[in-house]
């Protein structure tokens, strides 16, 4: 709970430096509390902006939360001052029994497609015909967004209401959802212009999940055992069909918008300026929006952009082609329900069919058993894929995929190939439905599924394909992090029974690895010394290395900064465990029942006896302190401390200080006349602190 004195002394009237009892200085300041409130969710917007939208923070999230805190430390003590458009209310909505139908202002239309270039010039061949002023035309060129299609209301600036595209003509409320998506304005204008609120405003634009994000959900939803998603749009749509609007916020929904479906006179009438007038409004638009002023230059850029699909942000099918004219394009009117004065050049499919020849199974580290495609070889997307996830064992079931059905293959960026489905009626008649196995197909011990839970799990802690794993999970880079040790050579050591558990990495000797296939004398030292240093990791590197269910780097760093040595986490109890911040009742239970199994003490009883036993203070690198894992560069003049004294505060609380920026930096502590350091950090949305934030942090 924030103490709401400290909020007031950071309101202006105070700060200037009275000195009062509190309740005099209560009553005094009534009315400069709602102006502190509005101040603040005046500087929250802009900040959220600058890093959702512009992704060019110009303050550290630590700050950003101080900002948010205040906010809400005033709001719960003064409910009346609360607005429904305070940034606070992003997750506030209460879960809905169901959506209701919204018109929509204006037709929601869709567009014509075109799968070549011939298709593009035979569109402004027909158009052409239709008016002459298309000879002299111009086109604006947009990625055609792969997500779900919103309706943007706003009254005299306010976000107020947001919908589905639904039929074109009637959508679905889903505003408490839509306000959950950071990128979403909700209120403009956002930035400094000091352009005025247009009195309503109604926006079109495309809910997305960006790729990293649906990478790193996908990758937190598999540690959690639950299940993943097949794609950026499906998970997208999913999670803004939610009725509580919680659900939604904890997925990591984007926005970008592209057009005006209702606005006042004085707004563009060419879709470049329109693109433009809402960049400035603070709504996230498109990177990449070309203008060309003819038709050739507009196909070659698609083309580019297809070229160059795996490599955009988001998932995306095509180019919209546009008229540039919005006069024009409306005077062109319709085909049934596509507008004459756009067409989405659509990119080469990236689904094609083939045959599933079998199905196969994978162990995974913590031993969830997850099915895999294997496939008579296809090209897709101009690569040979002859393997494809099928996510989990519901996922065949529900699809009812069986082995030698033909099933559409999709590939999307550097996402895996995925199988969409069977063409059904494409049997024959002999197709075999899939069983699912009842035994481990790597040590054939029986298969559990845990209650609650979608995925299908190996128990033995002794079976080898989990050892794999294990091995390369303990061997990766944001764990113990030995270089030369991946899968392939962690197969060798369990083919060749070299070790039975990653303690016994610390028993090999050279002798052992010579026995491997491809090792030589130089080779085994290398690897020997890459184990050996790791008896110097940090305590949260240890933590996580262990490679328990739920614990990632995040939840280790906070269970290092709260135990602080392995004594003490292997003690720990479930009260404790809840009691720290970041670790839910789930996660909680999953380290007791972990430390509480045998197998487990003695990996850890084993580790210990070979000096693998971190401990916070013990002068190892990184150490459990505040700041462990974490890089920071220093740059400018800091106001009190020299470049030398604050390395050493960085240091002594385990972090790391390194001399250029990079997307792995954790901060950069600028100063004055801070230079390209601070350019770059800004560039790549590294957080930026000054010195008085660094001192917060480590007081905090
Ligand atoms: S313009 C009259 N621009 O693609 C305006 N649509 O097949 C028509 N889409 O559901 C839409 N990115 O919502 C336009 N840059 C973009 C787009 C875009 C994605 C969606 C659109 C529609 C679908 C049409």
């Amino acid at each position: 709970m924030v103490d709401v004195s400290r909020s007031l002394a950071r309101c202006p009237a105070i700060s200037k430096g009275y000195r009062i009892g509190k309740a005099i200085l209560l009553t005094m300041v009534k009315k400069d509390i709602s102006a502190r409130a509005e101040e603040l969710r005046q500087r929250i917007n802009y900040h959220n902006y600058r890093y959702h939208v512009l992704s060019s923070p110009v303050i550290s999230d630590y700050e950003f939360d101080l900002l948010v805190r205040e906010l809400q430390a005033l709001e719960s003590e003064h409910p009346e001052i609360l607005s429904p458009d305070s940034p606070t209310q992003r997750v506030g909505g209460q879960p809905a029994e169901r959506f209701e139908r919204v018109p929509h202002p204006a037709p929601i239309l869709s567009l014509g497609n075109a799968y070549d270039a011939d298709e593009v010039r035979a569109w402004f061949d027909r158009i052409s015909k239709l008016d002459d002023r298309v000879l002299e035309i111009d086109f604006s060129v947009e990625p055609k967004l792969d997500g779900l299609t919103v309706v943007l209301h706003y009254e005299k600036g306010v976000f107020i209401l947001g919908a589905t595209r639904g039929d074109g003509e009637y959508g679905e409320d889903i505003t408490a959802n839509l306000k959950t998506v950071r990128s979403l304005p909700l209120r403009i204008p956002i930035a400094e212009e000091k352009v005025e609120a247009p009195r309503r405003l109604v926006v079109r634009g495309e809910a997305i999940i960006l790729r990293k994000d649906f990478e790193e959900m996908n990758r937190r939803l598999e540690q959690a055992g639950e299940r993943t998603y097949v794609n950026p749009r499906n998970a997208a749509s999913g999670a803004l069909r939610q009725l509580d609007p919680k659900l939604t916020a904890q997925r990591p929904i984007s926005l970008l918008c592209y057009a005006i479906v209702e606005g006042e006179d004085s707004q563009p009438d060419q879709q470049l300026e329109v693109l433009e007038y809402l960049k400035r409004m603070g709504f996230p638009v498109p990177e990449e929006i070309y203008h060309c002023e003819d038709l050739e230059r507009a196909i070659s850029i698609g083309e580019e952009m297809a070229r160059r699909r795996d490599d955009l942000p988001y998932e995306a099918d095509g180019v919209v082609i546009k008229i540039n004219d919005l006069e024009l394009a409306a005077d062109l009117g319709f085909v049934g329900k596509d507008p004459r004065g756009a067409v989405a050049y659509k990119f080469p499919a990236q689904v094609v069919t083939t045959i599933l020849r079998d199905i196969g199974v994978n162990v995974g580290r913590t031993g969830v058993i997850t099915p895999y495609a294997i496939l008579e070889p296809v090209e897709v997307g101009g690569v040979t894929v002859s393997q494809a996830t099928l996510h989990n064992f519901d996922f065949v079931e529900e699809k009812d995929i069986r082995i030698g059905d033909r099933v559409l293959l999709k590939r999307a960026g550097e996402v895996i190939p995925y199988v969409i489905g069977p063409v059904a009626e494409a049997r024959k008649g002999d197709e075999q439905p899939f069983l699912l196995p009842n035994s481990c197909p790597s040590c054939g011990e029986p298969l559990e599924r845990l209650p609650g839970e979608v995925a299908v799990y190996c128990v033995n802690a002794t079976c080898p394909a989990q050892l794999v794993r294990n091995l390369e999970h303990y061997a990766s880079r944001s764990a113990m992090d030995i270089e030369g040790l991946g899968i392939r050579i962690a197969k060798q050591m369990v083919e060749a029974g070299l070790v039975s558990d990653v303690a016994d990495l610390y028993q090999l000797i050279e002798d052992d690895l010579l026995t491997l296939e491809g090792f030589a004398e130089k080779k085994a030292d290398n690897l020997l010394d890459a184990i050996e240093s790791t008896r110097e990791r940090s305590l949260a590197r240890l933590i996580n290395a262990l490679g328990i269910r739920g614990v990632g780097v995040t939840v280790a760093v906070d269970l290092a900064r709260h135990f602080r040595n392995m004594n003490a986490f292997q003690a720990a109890t479930q009260q404790e465990l809840e009691g720290i911040e970041g670790i839910g009742p789930n996660i909680a239970a999953t380290i007791v029942d972990w430390n509480a199994q045998l197998s487990n003490r003695e990996l850890l009883k084993k580790l210990q006896l070979a000096g693998v036993w971190p401990v916070e203070g013990g002068g190892h690198e990184g150490e459990a302190g505040l700041f462990s894992g974490m890089t920071f560069v220093l740059t400018g003049k800091l106001s009190t401390l020299t470049r030398g004294e604050a390395k050493t505060l960085i240091e002594q609380h385990g972090g790391k200080v390194t001399g250029s920026v990079s997307r792995h930096t954790s901060y950069v502590v600028a100063g004055e006349s801070a230079g390209s350091k601070l350019d770059r950090a800004l560039a790549l949305g590294v957080p930026i602190l000054n010195e008085s934030g660094l001192r917060s942090l480590i007081e905090k």
